[in-house]
């Protein structure tokens, strides 16, 4: 589905130099869930902007489908980290998924079938009314989502999505998108900084290191039954094993 070959990203010039990414190798699979986890600063935004095709790598090549990416595509969507940023102020939440389906020129008999459908599946249809501001952050995260899946992209990109939420908000969002990613087979490519978060998460793990020069240091198969506890003996012991390797990293 995406692959990376040799990806090197270089920004700025002379003394301002700097080696973002070098060397990066990645094939993510249809319907595979990756998560991307590595410290602050060690280039997994970048590495996301340069698959979404916002940003051009310096070397190597990214292929989609097999096609080289040359821009921004509809079957790449890409999740912000602050959905406060994203989401239209003005409109409601039902006119913020319309206005994705219009953006993506989505035939307009088809958009109120649409609109219910993903308003439901994040459980927001009571809501729908409601602006952004008159939501709480997990329901905003939440219409992000259903703003996202509602265009149907391949490949969902989605950039540290739940970071700023509590704890227990974060684990129901956990709970939701691995509803949705089950029932509709998008491509998910999630980064993130925190352990649990991938561990609970992803089908494999790829591990970076700290800048400059960053690489994918290991990729870990995680291979454990869903829904995942960290708790259970399985996640916890893989837990210990990235906490292991990001530390021997530094
Ligand atoms: N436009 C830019 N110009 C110069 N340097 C940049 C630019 N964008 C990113 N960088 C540098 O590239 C490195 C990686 O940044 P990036 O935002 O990808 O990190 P990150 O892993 O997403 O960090 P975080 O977890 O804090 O979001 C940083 O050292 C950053 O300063
Ligand atoms: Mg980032």
């Amino acid at each position: 589905m995406l692959a990376l070959r040799n990806v090197t990203k270089v920004f700025g010039a002379d003394a301002q130099r700097y080696i973002a990414l070098d060397g990066i190798n990645l094939e993510v699979s249809e319907g595979e869930l990756v998560c991307l986890l590595g410290p602050s600063g060690c280039g997994k935004s970048t590495l996301l902007n340069i698959l979404a095709g916002f940003d051009a790598a310096s070397d190597g090549s990214v292929h989609f489908q097999g096609a080289p990416v040359r821009g921004a595509g509809k079957d790449r969507v890409m999740f912000f980290q602050d959905a406060g940023a994203a989401l239209l102020p003005w409109l409601s939440a039902e006119e913020n998924v319309r206005f994705a389906l219009r953006v993506r020129k989505v035939p307009k008999p088809e958009w109120p079938a649409i609109i219910d459908k993903y308003l439901a599946m994040v459980d927001l249809a009571e809501h729908r009314r409601k602006f952004p501001a008159q939501l709480s952050g997990g329901m905003r995260q939440r219409l992000q989502i259903a703003r996202a899946l509602a265009v149907e992209p391949k490949v969902l990109l989605m950039d540290e999505p739940f970071a700023a939420l509590d704890a227990l908000t974060r684990r129901r969002m956990h709970g939701f998108l691995l509803d949705i990613w089950r029932r509709t087979g998008t491509t998910i490519v999630f980064v993130t900084h925190d352990i649990a978060e991938a561990v609970t998460l992803a089908d494999r793990i790829c591990l970076m290191s700290v800048g400059p020069g960053s690489r994918i240091t290991e990729v870990i198969d995680v291979g454990l039954a869903r829904p995942r506890d960290l708790a259970d003996p399985g996640a916890a012991q893989l837990f210990k094993r990235v906490e292991a390797l990001l530390t021997s990293e530094k």
